[in-house]
């Protein structure tokens, strides 16, 4: 007879005269939410009061074992029975437990899997406890089990990096027990002979709990180890160092006090603000893909591919796209520069070669995929173009004109402005329904974001397409819609436009840096600017320059520093000095001349910033903006300006992006900060009505993200 759980989440059947087959089934990915709590409790106590039953099989439906606690369920009341009265139930069965693990066994889902007494992995199985990513650590036994079976390096290391082991490492390194590679089996028949094999033992089964740590003597210096290794990757979290604290105890703590630890810290992990910050990340990075378009239309064929211009974009998007396994034609100006831009994409792959990324083979393969061309002509059997050429409207839309010619219909035609218009770059064409933006970012091999934008014209195929590609390129896609700058450089020019302000009115460049560094950012903008070169930024000063909002305060420290040359690490000096080639700028009295001649110049009486004020008037500004570009529908939903600021713009992922961490600072604390503001600046920090309009109503930015 085949017992059901409620919903299904956990069936169970008694097989060949005694094993008791306990399947999880909790799509997608089988994560332990209450009612798989329930049906595990439930099964595992059957289990012990059926005379019938000799041993037990856990088993997951769906190609995954369990993919770790449901993390839906974080931030709400906790539901009994916890996870760890599961797995402690599981670990004291009198009758042996085998986990047969296919797909993922992440989190809880392994802890799972580690009280069981025997584990046998098939080749796809992912083994982690990637908790520290969502700001907790395994709090079900894993931080007591783990370091027993696998020793205190290997355990340390899963945990502070929270990387997954394939299952031959799994079993190399002592967290699996066996592997089965013959792939005709079914999960149900390798655990039942597993389970037969611990029946017939004459000595009982060993359970995890009465190991010891290996190597206990030298084991607390092989955690130090580990963690120095992750120390910078940890800074300003909090829950390495609990992950660090329930480790050492797993040492110096008998198993049951231990546990009790692990149970108190995972529950101070579950409740900080990083948790919350770091769950909405993971949420958010998925909820992006989700746009109203996807759901209406389907995917236009994009076996073709050209790239327009191998500069540093076209280069980066070209690798990018040999690397997901596409062909790609790149096109450009003349033979000169074609010969430029295959040489930045050898370029790319010499330096993988050079570090022993790829092979000298795989190097050539991708490379085989790769083709040139100067002549538009050869763009007529393309599929999906995309322009990556100066960025100077007139130029685009020379390029657009000649796509038009040439492509075949029903072509994407994609532009990889930073900038400029959209609708104005179709235009161009004779078929602004096929064309759209998809914004790569710098190197954009490397990173994972790319800005959909979508002008008023395009069609719904065409924006699937594009998030097809997204996916295919492994991308985190965002769609935006048209105005200066999209999501993230508009909202940069803003919050940049508030350091230059903070800078005018009192705190050095490297002051303002150093907060921006301590609120989690990588650099600070003034480092930023060095980094990517002045000039670029002056030259869109100048452009916009007759355009620009005369209400709007302009600060002249930056075009002072540009009209002496320096540009930054590329001519050895910007705000910062970069001596013989130095990589980490230092301070520069001279640059701090410029910036008191201009505040004098303006009778500006230079006043003291704090770091918390610093990161305050920073945040706002991004807040503020951020909230403009929601009520103008140029975001979806908060969560997706969240997602470009976490991927594009180095903010802290802890904190879970400008929209969610205002939403943890409270909107109404935030449109305090505007009002007072304001009094410097009765312009540039107005609020925007959304601000106000959520604080009326009592909601905040999570409400719009259509999840609750
Ligand atoms: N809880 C709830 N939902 C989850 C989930 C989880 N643990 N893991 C994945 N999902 C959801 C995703 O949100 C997604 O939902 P939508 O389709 O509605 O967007 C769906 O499952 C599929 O997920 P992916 O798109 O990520 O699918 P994938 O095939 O690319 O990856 C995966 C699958 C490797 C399991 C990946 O989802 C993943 O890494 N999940 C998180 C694993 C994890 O961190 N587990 C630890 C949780 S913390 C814990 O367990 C603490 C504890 O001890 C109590
Ligand atoms: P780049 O100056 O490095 O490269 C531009 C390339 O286009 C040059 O190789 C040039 O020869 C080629 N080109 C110019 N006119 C052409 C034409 N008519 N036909 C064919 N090729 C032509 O510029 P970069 O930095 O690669 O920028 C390209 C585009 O990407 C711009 O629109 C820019 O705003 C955008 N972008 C740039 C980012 C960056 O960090 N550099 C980030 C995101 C977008």
């Amino acid at each position: 007879m085949e017992l059901e759980n409620e919903a299904i989440a956990v069936r169970t059947k008694v097989v060949d005269g005694g094993i008791m087959v306990v399947t999880i089934s909790n799509p997608p990915v089988n994560a332990l939410s209450v009612k798989v709590r329930q049906g595990l409790k439930d099964a595992l106590s059957r289990a012990q009061n059926d005379p019938q039953v000799v041993a037990i099989v856990m088993v997951g439906d769906n190609g995954n074992f369990i993919a770790g606690a449901d993390i839906r369920e974080f931030g709400q009341p906790p539901q009994s029975p916890s996870l760890p009265e599961v797995t402690n139930a599981i670990e004291a069965s009198a009758k042996p437990v085998v986990a047969v693990i296919e797909g993922a066994a992440l989190g809880g889902g392994l802890e799972v899997a580690l009280a069981a007494h025997f584990r046998v992995v098939l080749p796809t199985a992912r083994m982690g406890l990637p908790e520290v990513n969502l700001g907790l650590l395994p709090g079900a036994g894993g931080t007591q089990r783990a370091p027993r079976l696998m020793g205190m390096k290997a355990a340390a290391d899963l945990m502070l990096t929270g990387r997954h082991l394939q299952s031959n490492e799994a079993v190399l390194l002592g967290l699996a027990d066996s592997i089965v590679l013959d792939s005709d089996q079914d999960l149900v028949s390798i655990g039942v002979a597993c389970a037969r094999g611990l029946v017939g033992l004459a000595k009982p089964v060993v359970r995890t709990r009465d190991r010891e740590v290996p190597n206990k003597d030298s084991a607390l210096d092989e955690l130090d180890e580990v963690w120095r290794a992750n120390a910078k990757k940890a800074e300003g979290l909090f829950s390495p160092k609990k992950i660090v604290e329930c480790l050492r105890a797993s040492v110096e703590l008998p198993f049951d006090d231990a546990l009790a630890l692990e149970r108190k810290l995972f529950v101070e992990c579950l409740n900080s603000p990083q948790r919350a910050g770091l769950v909405h990340a993971f949420f958010a990075e998925r909820e992006v893909a989700k746009v109203p378009e996807i759901e209406k239309a389907s995917v236009r064929p994009y076996q073709r591919i050209a790239l327009i211009g191998g500069g540093t974009m076209g280069a980066g998007i070209a690798v990018s796209v040999l690397d997901s396994g596409l062909p790609v034609m790149m096109l450009e100006r003349d033979e000169a520069s074609i010969a430029r831009g295959r040489a930045n994409v050898e370029k790319v792959y010499d330096a993988m070669v050079e570090k022993g990324r790829i092979s000298r083979d795989v190097r050539a393969a991708k490379l085989s995929n790769f083709s040139t061309s100067i002549d538009f002509n050869d763009l007529a059997d393309i599929d999906l173009v995309i322009e990556a050429v100066f960025e100077d409207l007139e130029v685009k839309k020379s390029v657009f004109r000649e796509l038009d010619r040439v492509c075949k219909a029903g072509a994407v035609l994609a532009t990889n402005t930073s900038y400029l218009d959209i609708d104005l770059i179709a235009s161009a064409t004779s078929r602004p329904q096929d064309v759209i933006g998809l914004h790569f970012f710098s190197p954009a091999n490397i990173m994972k974001l790319m800005e959909i934008v979508v002008p008023s014209a395009t069609s719904a195929d065409v924006v699937a397409t594009a998030f097809s590609l997204a996916k295919k390129l492994k991308k985190i896609p965002v769609r935006a819609g048209i105005c200066d700058g999209f999501i993230g450089n508009r909202i940069l020019a803003a919050y940049k436009q508030a350091a230059d302000y903070l800078m005018e009115d009192g705190a050095s460049p490297y002051e303002i840096d150093e907060a921006v560094r301590a609120f989690g950012f990588p650099m600070g903008p003034f480092q930023v600017t060095d980094l990517a070169g002045g000039d670029i930024s002056w030259a869109a000063r100048k452009r916009r320059a007759p355009t620009r909002d005369k209400r709007l305060r302009y600060v002249e420290i930056a075009d002072r520093i540009c009209e002496n040359g320096w540009f930054g690490q590329k001519t050895g000096r910007g705000f910062y000095l970069y001596p013989n080639g130095a990589r980490i700028g230092a301070a520069d009295p001279e640059v701090m001349q410029i910036v008191n001649a201009e505040r004098a110049k303006k009778g500006i009486r230079p006043r003291e910033f704090s770091s918390e004020e610093i990161m305050r008037r920073y945040v706002a500004a991004m807040v503020n903006e951020g909230a403009k570009i929601l009520e103008e529908g140029i975001a979806l939903r908060p969560l997706d300006i969240d997602v470009v600021f976490l991927h594009g713009y180095g903010f802290p992922r802890f904190r879970g992006g400008p929209m969610k961490y205002a939403d943890m600072v409270g909107l109404k604390t935030v449109l305090a900060d505007l009002k007072e503001f304001q009094k410097d600046d009765e312009f540039f920090w107005k609020p925007a009505q959304l601000i106000e309009t959520l604080v009326d109503e009592a909601r905040d930015f999570e409400s719009l993200n259509g999840r609750r």
